[in-house]
């Protein structure tokens, strides 16, 4: 019967609305969704008024959503979210392990050649990146796709400064792995930032007194054929905000030396460089599928 309605028959009469859904997975993800939904609002005893004002907030997300301000990303990772559903999806294994994508990621970006300057003229110490790319029987994985982004030496993003001299194109890249499974590039240094909090999210971490800084991280992305895809980031050794990321993804395993070098040193592809510049290499590891 669906009149008459109480605090405690409601749930019931909810879920069984889903009994002729479309499969059974549907069916199961809205019956639990309305059951924790709803529990969670007779615990908290939800006012109309904060209703209100979790509708609202909601709405705001969602307006100021786009392809390079995903603020509705933004509120799945500062809520632990993003990192649960990777953690649950993979957990275990022989692969570098993976860590959230982040709102910064999109889609446009250009083709680099390995050794490429991918950081678009953006002022900065010069980084120099080498990769390789094994499987997990430790054979190289030749023509796998590296999407790789960052942030400048100032902890912003190229899409967050598009008025500025930081190009769309800058500080990111798609590259794709030698038949050795190498990869490099060369960028600027990025730096620790915090999260956006112009918009609605930074509101939650206001109220809550949270730190909105998520430590130094180069972020990267692989797909390779006949491999599980990769989504991961490394974090740099020392920084002051490891043990305290905004959004939860910092992984011990992810920790990289971002090793200093004086000026008058030669880089790693034979420049000699008259400045102080940075170096990191890494190995990461696909998992086979
Ligand atoms: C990022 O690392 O780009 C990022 C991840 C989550 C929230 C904000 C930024
Ligand atoms: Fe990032």
């Amino acid at each position: 019967m669906s009149i008459d309605l109480t605090e405690e028959t409601i749930t019931a009469e909810v879920q069984k609305t889903f009994d002729g859904a479309v499969d059974e997975r549907t069916r199961e993800i809205f019956v639990k969704l309305v059951q924790h939904l709803q529990d969670f609002t007779r615990e908290v005893r939800l006012t109309g008024e904060e209703w209100f004002t979790a509708v609202d907030f909601l709405e705001r997300v969602g307006r100021l959503s786009s392809p390079t301000r995903q603020e509705f990303v933004l509120l799945s990772d500062i809520l632990g979210l993003s990192v649960l559903v990777d953690q649950i999806n993979h957990g275990e294994g022989s692969a570098t392990d993976s860590t959230l994508l982040g709102p910064f990621y999109v889609e446009g970006r250009p083709h680099a050649e390995n050794g490429a300057d991918i950081s678009g003229g953006v002022p900065g110490m010069p980084l120099f990146f080498t990769g390789r790319v094994l499987d997990s029987a430790g054979e190289p994985v030749a023509g796998a796709h590296v999407d790789t982004w960052h942030s400048d030496g100032e902890g912003f993003y190229n899409v967050q400064q598009a008025d500025k001299l930081h190009g769309e194109l800058a500080m990111r890249a798609l590259l794709s792995t030698g038949g050795d499974g190498r990869f490099s590039f060369r960028s600027i240094v990025p730096r620790y930032y915090p999260v956006p909090t112009d918009g609605p999210c930074g509101e939650i971490l206001r109220a809550a007194r949270r730190s909105p800084m998520r430590p130094e991280h180069i972020h990267f992305r692989f797909h390779a054929p006949g491999h599980e895809p990769l989504v991961t980031m490394l974090f740099r050794r020392g920084d002051p905000y490891l043990e305290r990321d905004a959004v939860f993804g910092v992984k011990r395993s992810l920790v990289a030396d971002f090793v200093p070098h004086e000026a008058g040193e030669t880089a790693p592809d034979g420049t000699p460089m008259t400045e102080p510049f940075q170096t990191v290499s890494w190995v990461f590891t696909l998992e086979r599928g």
